[in-house]
């Protein structure tokens, strides 16, 4: 009996959400077009809660207090994260923060679990007037997390993934103005790997999809959506790839996400990795 309750609530959250979504990702392209900052942020869609315990690198980003996407630590003065995240002010980090350990958005975090943004880095072919090839930036923080905070880090998978890999994506879900404290505990859902010529069918129409990127769905296309914008996509324990756009959510499409076994993306992750974190 409650199970079914729930679950027309969540048929019903479904597709209201999915209008919502692809109204947000609309705007979005909208804003991307005309050149003006443009807030892509994802959402688990149809996942099932999930504990920060078990993903202790991952960490929430905000400008102010105000959420604005997922990261991963891989060193623990090193955000990995999605350059559009960022929203064009990467060289205007005083108001970044960065939250460790967090179950829920709106849960007290202890200084010991809260970091200032030092500087970000962006890579150059980033150009988000045309499209959002490269999105990814690290986030170097004053000071680095200590063990103390149980924080850890996630090892980068710069190796190609094998076909069909699964990956597990993990986020808040959003809190923006179009979406106020829906959903704000930790969530996560199981994904595969789409191939590239699907991805590039299916997805190239809204944005071009380039080497840089990788495209994954869920099981349950209806149910499955990308993670918050800027979180990990995990295979086998490591990062694979970053959150970074979609269209629309449960529509059956696949997210878009940064993929870190590019040429590209590995060089620049390397080298920045070796040099500053
Ligand atoms: C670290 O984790 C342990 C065990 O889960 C917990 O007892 C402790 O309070 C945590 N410390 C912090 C600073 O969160
Ligand atoms: C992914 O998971 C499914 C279901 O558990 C399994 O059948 C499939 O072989 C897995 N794919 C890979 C590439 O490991
Ligand atoms: C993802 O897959 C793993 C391994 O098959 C499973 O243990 C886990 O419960 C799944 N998580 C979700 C959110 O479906
Ligand atoms: C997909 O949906 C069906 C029917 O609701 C359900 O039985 C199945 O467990 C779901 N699969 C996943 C991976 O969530």
């Amino acid at each position: 009996m409650l199970r079914a309750v729930d679950y027309i609530r969540a048929r019903s959250w479904c597709f209201r959400k999915m209008w919502l979504k692809l109204l947000i990702w609309l705007t979005a392209l909208i804003q991307l077009l005309a050149g003006a900052p443009s807030e892509l942020l994802g959402k688990i869609f149809g996942g099932e809660t999930a504990s920060i315990a078990d993903y202790p690198f991952l960490v929430n980003i905000r400008r102010g207090k105000q959420f604005r996407c997922g990261g991963a630590l891989i060193s623990p003065r090193c955000v990995l994260t999605a350059a559009h995240c960022l929203e064009r002010r990467h060289q205007q980090v005083h108001d970044l923060f960065v939250h460790a350990q967090q179950q829920c958005l709106d849960d007290p975090t202890p200084e010991t679990h809260l970091r200032q943004a030092w500087f970000a880095w962006v890579p150059p072919k980033y150009q988000p007037g045309r499209s959002l090839d490269a999105d990814l930036a690290v986030i170097i923080l004053r000071q680095p997390f200590d063990k103390s905070a149980n924080a850890s880090t996630v090892p980068v998978d710069f190796n190609d993934l094998p076909e069909g890999a699964n990956l597990t994506v993990i986020g808040w879900g959003m809190t923006s103005n179009e979406d106020h404290n829906w959903n704000q505990c930790l969530q996560a859902t199981n994904v595969s790997l789409v191939p590239q010529c699907d991805c590039v069918q299916q997805m190239g129409k809204y944005l071009p999809v380039t080497n840089n990127m990788f495209c994954a769905l869920g099981a349950n296309s209806t149910d499955a959506c990308a993670g918050d914008s800027g979180g990990p996509l995990l295979h086998a324990g490591r990062s694979a790839g970053i959150v970074s756009w979609g269209y629309g959510c449960g529509s059956g499409l696949p997210g878009v996400n940064t993929r870190l076994s590019s040429s590209a993306m590995t060089w620049f992750l390397k080298s920045f990795l070796e040099q500053h974190c």
